[in-house]
This record gives C-alpha cells, structure tokens and sequence, in this order.
C-alpha cells in the first residue's frame, strides 16, 4: 500500500494493509480519531460482542487483549465484570490511546506474528476484535497465543469471514486439532444498524476454542 492510504486512515484502508508495517503506520496516524471516525461513525459492534461471547464461554481473568487497539475490548470486558486484563498491539500510539482510559492492569507493544515478551502458559484468557483480518495478522499467530495461554484456558478470536477459509484459517484449526478443545465458530455482524457504507454487512466468526 502507499503512504497516501496510511495517511489518510479509513476502514478501506484498513483492509488494504500488507504487512506489519503497514499497520504500525495506518494506526500511527489513526489512533486518536479511530474511536470517533470509525467506532463510532460505522456503529462498531465487534468489541462488545467479543467480550460478550467470551464471557458467556466461561472466561475469567487474567485475559490478554491482542491487537486491543483504543481499548474497546477490554472496556467491555471491564463493564462484564472481567478483569483484570492486559493489552498488546504492534502500535504504541493505539496503546497510549487506550492508556488514557484506565482500563487495562499492562500494555505492551507486540508483533502477533512475532514472539511476545510474555512467559508462557501466562494467560487465563485471550480475546481479539478486528485483527484477524485481511492484512493484519494470519493464523500463524495460533501458536504464540496458545503458548502463553494456560492449559484449560479461552480464546475468543474474531476473524473475518471472508478470509477464514483464504487466508487460511479453517486449515490451522484443523491442524491445531489435539492441541486445542471445544471448538466453534458463532458467526456475528461487525457493524451495527446505523452502519451505511459497502463493508455495513460485513461478518466475523468468533473462534471460541480453549487450550487442550
Ligand atoms: C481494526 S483494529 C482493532 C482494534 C481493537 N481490537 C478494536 O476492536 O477496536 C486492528 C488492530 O490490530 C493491530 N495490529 C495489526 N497488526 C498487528 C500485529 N502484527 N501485531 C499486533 N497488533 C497488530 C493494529 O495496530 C490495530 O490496533
């Protein structure tokens, strides 16, 4: 993509990513009007959704929010009730966004398709709203979250549908079968009624697995 597209943030941009860097600088330029001029603005529904499936599977704290952006996971995860949970992302300009709000125990910078700073078999708990999608983070990033989530623990995943099966996705559960347990995949809208643009339809599935 060029630096024109990560200049000029919007949600088509978003989906034009290529590569880490193209996400570190996107987001540079996004972080502090990402909450006004795209949650708000397309009625973003995936944060809350994503807390809420978590929840309902059983999950607890100590939760890690990966690719947390602003914050808008885990301020729905805080108002469920669950806490305390940390975040990481590959921008630290997100993260001091979401800094601001108070919600979260530790945030760090990360790579998701990288090794994080983290021990393993740290986490309770791992959800993710909007980043498994196209030109964020493929599914090689399964490993390293299985391996600093506790045996027995959840994860709550977003991935867009569109890319499940092309980019992937589909093939790597498959081959995680054994390593991890109680698969399925609730598939919700991303965007809410008031949302109005050519992505307004848009879906994920919520992979809902726990570590073997
Ligand atoms: C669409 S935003 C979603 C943010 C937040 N979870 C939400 O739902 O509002 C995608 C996030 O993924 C992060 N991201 C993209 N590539 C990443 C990577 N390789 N490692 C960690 N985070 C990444 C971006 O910086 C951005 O904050």
């Amino acid at each position: 993509m060029t630096d024109k597209d990560t200049e000029n943030p919007s949600l088509d941009g978003a989906y034009a990513l290529e590569t880490p860097e193209d996400s570190r600088r996107l987001y540079a330029n996004w972080a502090e009007t990402y909450d006004q001029t795209f949650a708000q603005a397309h009625d973003y529904l995936l944060p809350l959704l994503v807390a809420q499936a978590y929840k309902d599977e059983g999950g607890t704290g100590l939760v890690l929010d990966v690719g947390a952006g602003t914050g808008l996971c885990g301020q729905e995860l805080i108002a469920l009730n669950i806490g305390p949970v940390d975040a990481t992302d590959i921008s630290q300009e997100m993260l001091n966004v979401a800094a601001t709000k108070s919600i979260y125990r530790t945030l760090f910078a990360g790579d998701l398709t990288a090794r994080l700073a983290v021990e393993d078999d740290t986490y309770a708990g791992v959800v993710s709203s909007g980043t498994f999608t196209n030109g964020h983070v493929g599914p090689e990033a399964f490993d390293e979250l299985l391996r600093i989530t506790q045996p027995g623990g959840l994860l709550a995943l977003s991935i867009n549908t569109v890319h499940y099966d092309a980019k992937g996705f589909k093939a790597k559960l498959q081959d995680l079968d054994g390593q991890i347990t109680d698969l399925h995949l609730p598939e919700v809208r991303i965007y809410g009624e008031s949302a109005t643009d050519g992505h307004k339809d848009d879906t994920v599935y919520i992979a809902l697995f726990r570590k073997a």
